[in-house]
């Protein structure tokens, strides 16, 4: 099957500017979650189809794409960005009918991943090393070096955002990558090869075997011939690839979701909170790394948030990705379970609101209508494992440093905001709360491509977005020439 007007095959790899069939010639279905019809077929890639992936990668680092200057690379992302935003009515489509988001969630995915080739492009030419002042006789300088080739290992809820911030950086470094989207949603990784390609990227710059995580995806993570990992999903896969590249000694970013919390302080602005305290928990139905999935308010203003919380949550509606409406399904029946299985573990708790699946929305899709459970002890489950689905909690404190515990008393630390229109405690919360990133008065501030991003803890190490991802995607040389 083609996809038109896209002009990809999803049942091929797509490895040195070709579409080609999978060694092994297997293929998986991949799932339409907003009724549960089979889309179409894809890959099966496998251990040979990586070893020919990283073949081409290697070639590509002492062919064409290696021989490009940087302000040549820049340019040529930027090229690539403004192709992709030509076609951002198909690529939303594509990333709605697959991940099962609303097809407005799935524009702005689009947008960001154009932004993040704007935004690498014009950065490709703009990282430089230092000289050092060092002993008489000597000069001593640093070079940035491109590690060679790269491995890029992505889930499904946020393909193109995600291949935006790690493949767009690598790309810049003039890395080659090899891309392992997830089995769940693959189809706009294989479109932006596509996309990438017509507008001029070399052979072999990007390569994308779909497959499975434990044949195609442990595959990249132990290939020899890959000098970096860059991974997004759970935790357990997680330290699967650290110990894997460990055996090679290759760095890691690992990128593996969140807890994360808001703090409500007596003096916020909560009509101002309102809409971020809600959005950040049910953007792609919850399945969002950086998700907001506990909410901290303090006593003096608990009434207050929860009951316009659960207003908020009585106005939202699920239903099939096309309809548009405020969230879609699940990724997969799988991801439901998940979910339900955790709301099923908040039997004992309040559930003060929750939203509607619509009429129409299909029997066979994986709808599951947001829940809002207020009251909830810090130590419960549902407050403090990432559930990734639509629920929220809502925990009541007394004071900043009854705040500052709670917010910290996870395994994660990837995101946190406070509201508050006190300034030194503004400043306060920012250094006390344990994240990668710290919101105030706000929550993921539109999601900056130019804001470095990443965990610490179980959300993980390694920095992606803004210039920070550069120097992850790239390592350091010094030069020490004695001259006398
Ligand atoms: P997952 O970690 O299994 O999948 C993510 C990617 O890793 C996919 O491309 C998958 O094929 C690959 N993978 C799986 N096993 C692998 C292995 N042994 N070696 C190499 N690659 C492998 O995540 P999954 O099963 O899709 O979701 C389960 C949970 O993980 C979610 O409920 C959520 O809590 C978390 N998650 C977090 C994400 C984030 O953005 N941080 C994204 C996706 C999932
Ligand atoms: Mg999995």
């Amino acid at each position: 099957m083609t996809l038109r007007p896209m002009n990809i095959d999803p049942g091929k790899c797509f490895i040195a500017g070709a579409w080609v069939d999978p060694v092994g010639g297997d293929v998986l279905p991949l799932l339409n979650p907003s009724d549960g019809s089979t889309l179409c077929e894809i890959a099966r890639g496998t251990a040979q189809d990586i070893d020919a992936a990283v073949a081409a990668a290697d070639r590509a680092l002492g062919g064409d794409w290696g021989r490009l200057t940087a302000a040549e690379r820049g340019r040529l992302l930027a090229k690539i960005g403004h192709a992709v935003l030509d076609h951002v009515e198909t690529l939303a489509e594509l990333e709605a009918m697959d991940v099962g988001k609303p097809l407005t969630q799935a524009r702005a995915d689009v947008v960001a991943l154009a932004r993040y080739l704007e935004f690498y492009g014009g950065a490709a030419d703009k990282i430089h090393g230092e000289t050092i002042p060092y002993l008489d006789g000597y000069t001593v300088y640093t070079l940035r070096a491109r590690h060679g080739v790269t491995g890029h290992i992505i889930p499904w809820n946020y393909p193109m955002q995600i291949i935006g911030r790690s493949v767009g950086a690598a790309l810049a470094m003039g890395n080659a990558c090899v891309l392992k989207p997830a089995e769940e949603a693959c189809l706009t990784a294989l479109a932006f090869a596509q996309i990438a390609h017509a507008a001029g990227l070399p052979e072999g710059a990007l390569n994308v075997v779909p497959g499975l995580g434990a044949e195609a995806g442990a595959a990249l993570a132990a290939h020899q011939g890959v000098h970096h990992i860059s991974f997004t999903g759970s935790v357990g896969v997680g330290k699967l690839i650290q110990q894997t590249a460990g055996n090679n000694v290759v760095p890691v970013t690992l990128e593996l979701g969140g807890k994360s919390p808001q703090v409500v302080f007596d003096d916020a602005d909560i009509t101002g909170a309102r809409p971020f305290l809600v959005n950040a928990g049910i953007q792609n139905a919850g399945q969002t790394c950086s998700a907001s999935s506990r909410i901290l308010v303090q006593r003096g203003v608990y009434d207050q948030v929860v009951t316009a919380m659960a207003a908020a949550y009585d106005e939202l509606r699920a239903g099939p990705a096309l309809s548009d409406l405020d969230l879609g399904p699940l990724v997969s029946p799988r991801q439901r379970e998940i979910v339900e299985g955790f709301i099923a573990k908040g039997r004992d708790l309040s559930c003060v609101a929750r939203g509607q699946i619509v009429a129409e929305a299909p029997a066979g899709g994986a709808y599951v209508a947001p829940h809002l459970f207020a009251d909830v002890p810090a130590e419960h489950t549902l407050a403090q494992d990432e559930i990734f689905g639509p629920v929220q909690v809502v925990i009541p404190f007394d004071d900043e440093a009854e705040a500052v515990a709670i917010a910290n008393g996870t395994d994660f630390g990837l995101v946190a905001s406070c509201w508050t229109e006190n300034g030194a405690r503004q400043m306060r919360m920012a250094k006390a709360l344990r994240a990668g990133q710290v919101f105030i008065n706000n929550y993921g501030a539109g999601g900056g491509v130019e804001l470095p991003f990443g965990g610490t803890g179980l959300s993980g190490h390694g920095r992606e977005k803004g210039f920070e991802a550069l120097y992850g995607f790239s390592t350091l040389k010094t030069v020490a020439a004695r001259h006398g």
